[in-house]
């Protein structure tokens, strides 16, 4: 079975909070990824928690940690599918919220993972006498092997509506479907695949082709992608990629890569990467050339994690604490010849790597993420030195956070102009500066400006 460990090591507690031996940790893990899930239904992002449960529960593994994550991972990308199915199942709405969820997770299960469907269902009968009511096991029961019995009817009739086919919240179909007519299904399709794994040779340190042939050596599938990119053929922990602690690599997406490049640093340049951390992209611009970069971010312990990127790969940069969007509390008033402008957003372009944002996410919030931009960049754009560049991006494929916030920066800006983006091309039918997510990469947009 997927993410297998020590049978009997760790048991999920009863409601009641007690917690005894278990007589199989795959209840455990069917278990306590329903109540992640659950949560995350209930609005709560899932790293934190999942952060909460390993706090809650420290005695689980890695490999039980593994498992729920996997669990929860795939069943809030696949569970509003499976939730057209599930309803379809049930004659009346489920009382007890918590056997909603340990049905969703047992469905992802039976239809994404290889474990024996007998299994799967066994535990979750089991799970429901650990959540308390062991009154609904023969319901959870019948409406899983039903399940079973007519799974391609459930998953046909799933396909007649948009929720059950994309597995996506109506309104962020209707959006992708109006904003990219001739690429929505492909796009929808690409949010709910495995997301690429991608690292960036630090090209200080070594060529890609050195790389390569140290992965060759190591045994690891990687394939060059972008400039500098290596995809590999799996996700591994960073703590096995040969290189990692030297700070010869990094992991980070084929689209983001583009960044930095974009910008055309030279050696001494003033430069301000304004929404920095975790640091990825102000690590690269680092590595293209010695800057006199300063890394802002409103987040003081995001901050912490570009520190420590830094240290990994032995560069400098002046860290600093402040809100991009008032320059008055934080700029020393001599103006950038660059600014890195990558600012937050709806996320819709990786939503494959954060599958919670599908059931965070509500219609009103990417109109305030625009509005939250607007405020970023205007702020922004007073600290870049005539003939200075600006590369403003996101990982968003909205049109509100991207095109349309570029027209309208652009009509309040009469000192502004749009830059061509060299190395990469938008497909037909897309705003320039739009990257559609796909095997190779995230959805992400680019705008390039310069002062005039
Ligand atoms: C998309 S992430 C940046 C990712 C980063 N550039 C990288 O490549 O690793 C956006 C960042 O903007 C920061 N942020 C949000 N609002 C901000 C503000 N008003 N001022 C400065 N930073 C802000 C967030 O804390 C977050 O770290």
């Amino acid at each position: 079975m997927r993410g297998g460990g020590d049978a009997g090591a760790y048991c999920a507690p009863a409601r009641d909070g007690t917690v005894e031996p278990a007589g199989s940790h795959v209840l455990d893990t069917q278990a306590l990824a329903s109540v992640t899930v659950g949560r995350v239904a209930g609005g709560e992002n899932l790293n934190r928690a999942l952060a909460g449960l390993w706090q809650e529960h420290p005695l689980l593994t890695a490999q039980q940690r593994g498992a729920i994550t996997d669990l929860c991972y795939g069943t809030l990308r696949f569970g509003l599918r499976l939730q057209a199915v599930l309803d379809a199942l049930l004659a009346k709405k489920l009382s007890d919220p918590a056997l909603r969820w340990l049905l969703l997770v047992t469905l992802y299960q039976l239809e994404h993972t290889r474990a024996a469907p007998y299994a799967i269902v066994d535990h979750a009968v089991r799970c429901v006498a650990r959540l308390g009511t062991p009154q609904a096991g023969g319901l959870v029961n019948a409406v899983l092997r039903n399940f079973l019995r007519r799974r391609a009817a459930l998953l046909a009739k799933a396909d007649q509506s948009d929720v059950g086919r994309f597995s996506y919240p109506q309104w962020w179909i209707d959006k992708v479907r109006a904003q990219l007519p001739q690429h929505y299904a492909l796009v929808l399709h690409a949010g709910n695949l495995h997301p690429p794994y991608t690292l960036r040779v630090n090209a200080r340190r070594m060529q890609r082709s050195d790389y390569l042939a140290l992965l060759e050596r190591e045994g690891i599938v990687g394939v060059p992608v972008g400039v500098s990119g290596v995809r590999l053929a799996r996700a591994l922990p960073v703590g096995r990629l040969p290189g990692f602690a030297e700070g010869i690599v990094s992991v980070q997406d084929a689209a983001a890569q583009f960044a930095a490049p974009l910008l055309e640093v030279e050696p001494g340049m003033r430069v301000l990467d304004a929404c920095a951390a975790p640091g990825g992209k102000t690590t690269h611009l680092l590595e293209l050339a010695d800057l006199d970069l300063t890394a802002l971010d409103h987040d003081a312990a995001r901050l912490d994690r570009v520190r420590e990127n830094l240290e990994r790969l032995k560069l400098k940069a002046r860290l600093l604490v402040g809100n991009a969007a008032d320059p008055a509390s934080w700029w020393d008033g001599e103006p950038y010849q660059r600014i890195l402008a990558d600012v937050p957003c709806s996320a819709s372009g990786v939503v494959r790597r954060h599958p919670d944002i599908k059931w965070l996410r509500r219609p009103a919030d990417i109109k305030q993420f625009a509005v939250q931009q607007e405020r970023l960049v205007d702020g922004l754009w007073k600290t870049l030195a005539s003939g200075g560049k600006f590369l403003y991006t996101t990982c968003s494929i909205f049109e509100e956070e991207n095109c349309m916030q570029l027209s309208r920066f652009l009509a309040r800006h009469a000192d502004a102009r749009t830059l061509t983006l060299h190395g990469f091309q938008s497909r037909d039918g897309t705003p320039d500066g739009l990257l559609l997510p796909d095997n190779e990469h995230d959805g992400f947009f680019y705008a390039l400006l310069q002062k005039i």
